[in-house]
């Protein structure tokens, strides 16, 4: 990679992505939607998994007072949702799929962003003049899971950029850079004109870089399209899609893969890459 721009930094990023996730929970605190019940199940069960550990693994006070200090440091940095989506959403997600027919979810990530421009399809996302990468032409249709084609169909999509970098966080990017919200036609189909997303690395000058570092793993997710998938009636799905032959794809560093999400695009010999696919709603 060729840095023409300074990198976002951890703190950067992580600042937007706490400030999205805010907007995005309004005024809603979990309060009062969480019986007492369910909070003491839960958080004592947790909280038994972390003394197991320490049992376990006899964790040392230095060691605890380290593990506090990173804790404050994390939250200092405004990485918890950068942690959390990394290090434990995957498995929310599970859970989630196992009660959702149709096309495969995962994990939302930090850097969604609402409120996106609406193209019809064909449409072709906003990107800069001289915005670098295969371009891609991604086409499919979105039906219900009896077949039939979901008319008013919408797919709200968002990607990295060739540098691995997202529009509203990475702060050389114009707004709204490789995000949009397609509208399918009447038979729920649709043609989205953008190009492939680089492999992408999570910030690595924080501390959830420095605890990958301390534990010898690495920071990268394989290139991936994340969408939101939506039709009157009908459940969200939430996913990303994958690039067949794509680093990092057996070894993601946030666990969000699958083999049913990944995307083989053909070469149409001009340099320039197609592919198809089709998404599957249940009924909400
Ligand atoms: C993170 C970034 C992503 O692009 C993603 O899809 C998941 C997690 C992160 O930095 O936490
Ligand atoms: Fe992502």
């Amino acid at each position: 990679m060729t840095a023409t721009h300074d990198s976002p930094t951890a703190a950067g990023s992580g600042d937007s992505a706490t400030k999205a996730f805010r907007a995005s929970r309004g005024s809603a605190s979990a309060g009062p939607t969480v019986s007492q019940e369910r909070v003491s199940e839960v958080v004592t069960d947790l909280l038994a998994g972390i003394h197991s550990t320490i049992r376990s693994k006899k964790v040392t006070y230095d060691e605890f007072q380290a593990a506090k200090q990173y804790l404050i440091d994390v939250g200092e940095g405004g990485e918890w949702p950068l942690f959390l989506d990394v290090f434990v959403e995957h498995v929310v997600e599970d859970v989630a799929a196992e009660a959702q027919d149709g096309t495969k979810g995962s994990i939302l990530g930090p850097y969604y962003l609402p409120g996106q421009v609406r193209i019809d399809t064909p449409a072709t996302l906003p990107k800069r003049p001289d915005e670098q990468g295969t371009a891609l032409l991604f086409a499919g249709q979105v039906r219900d899971t009896a077949g039939n084609p979901l008319p008013g169909a919408e797919l709200d999509i968002w990607q990295a950029d060739d540098e691995g970098y997202y529009s509203g966080f990475a702060p050389h990017l114009p707004d709204g850079n490789l995000r949009g919200v397609v509208v399918a036609d009447a038979e729920g189909k649709f043609e989205i004109h953008t190009i492939e997303p680089a492999a992408y690395q999570i910030p690595t000058d924080g501390p959830t870089g420095a605890l990958i570092e301390a534990a010898g793993w690495h920071p990268w997710r394989p290139a991936h399209l994340h969408l939101m998938v939506r039709a009157p009636e009908h459940r969200t799905i939430t996913t990303q899609l994958y690039f067949r032959g794509g680093e990092w794809l057996d070894s993601d560093v946030a666990s969000a893969t699958k083999s049913e999400l990944i995307l083989d695009p053909v070469d149409n010999g001009d340099g320039t890459h197609s592919v198809t696919y089709d998404f599957t709603l249940e009924p909400a």
